[in-house]
């Protein structure tokens, strides 16, 4: 397929690479355009502007956050001014309901398709084509979009006909990996504190009770308290927390753990928190508890 990718960052530039190797015709855009470099240099084409990556079959966006990807699709230079009737926005980034919401009723009324398909999996993920899609829209949209999935993910879960429900999902899955990060953070400073081996205890956990890739992945750099290089950014993580907490707000649904969970993002980012990887909030623990070997 023609299409164009906007947003290159720690999880689109691995994205961009696979659907070139995928065999699509791939132009990428992105706000700092030296990131695009490297992808050029594999084939792909550089957009000066983001109208240029609006000239294909479909257009991904990966960027980081609401406003970011509000002042890339919005307005004359924008991605609804300039993509064909009938052409698809695949959105991916983690971005809130209400702005799923607001895109899908704006690209209908520009009779253009929108697909959100929001991924889970970090960028070693995304690198290696393993990351799990949560694709919700119209089916033959979908349908449409799913050489892309393919080539950028291990599996697409399709959620439904409604965009934001996917959103939805994604925000309540991130939910659950802070809540796992914040427990085993917990967890991992009381035995620590105690004179337990936390690799050891680690293993005893993940090879019983919590067989789990989370607990695994994020378990081992809690033991270790190695919170940087950020693959997922802490900022980006309370951007998370925020946005299934607003979307609780909108339903009336009380998450007393998302509040604490947004606390103690706030925290981390008070903390030197800004260039560390989101799990750093089970630094936080382990600082409170003055375990040896915090690195906070
Ligand atoms: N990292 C993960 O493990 C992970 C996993 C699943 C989902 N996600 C989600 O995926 C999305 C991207 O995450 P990431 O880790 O790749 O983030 P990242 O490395 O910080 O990249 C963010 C991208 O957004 C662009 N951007 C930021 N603000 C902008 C603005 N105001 N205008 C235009 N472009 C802007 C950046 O451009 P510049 O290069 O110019 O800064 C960059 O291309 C986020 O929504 C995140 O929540 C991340």
């Amino acid at each position: 397929m023609k299409v164009g990718f906007i947003g290159l960052g720690h999880m689109g530039a691995g994205m961009a690479a696979n659907l070139l190797a995928g065999g699509h015709e791939v132009t990428v855009y992105n706000r700092t355009p030296a990131k695009a470099r490297a992808l050029v240099e594999r084939g792909a084409h550089a957009a000066v502007r983001v109208a240029d990556a609006c000239r294909g079959d479909a257009v991904v966006t990966m960027l980081a956050d609401d406003a970011a990807l509000d002042s890339i699709v919005f307005g004359d230079e924008g991605i609804v001014a300039n993509l064909a009737a009938g052409a698809i926005h695949i959105s991916m980034s983690t971005i809130s309901v209400a702005l799923s919401k607001r895109l899908a009723a704006t690209h209908a009324d520009a009779r253009q398709r929108f697909v959100a398909a929001p991924v889970f999996g970090r960028p070693e993920a995304a690198s290696a084509a393993k990351l799990f899609i949560v694709a919700a829209g119209a089916p033959e949209a979908v349908d449409a979009c799913s050489p892309l999935l393919e080539a950028m993910g291990q599996k697409t879960f399709r959620v439904g006909d409604e965009p934001p429900v996917a959103n939805l999902v994604k925000l309540t899955g991130n939910f659950l990996i802070a809540s796992a990060i914040e427990a085993l953070g917990e967890a991992m400073a009381l035995v620590g504190k105690a004179g337990v081996d936390r690799g050891q205890y680690l293993d005893l956990l993940t090879s019983t009770l919590f067989p789990a890739p989370v607990y695994k992945l994020y378990g081992g750099m809690i033991a270790e308290q190695k919170f940087e290089p950020a693959g997922f950014a802490a900022a980006l993580g309370a951007k998370d927390i925020r946005l299934a907490l607003a979307a609780a707000e909108t339903l009336r649904v009380p998450m007393p753990l998302g509040s604490l969970l947004h606390d103690r993002f706030l925290t981390l980012l008070n903390h030197g928190g800004e260039a560390l990887d989101w799990s750093a909030i089970a630094g936080l623990a382990a600082k409170d508890s003055a375990v040896e070997g915090a690195s906070l």
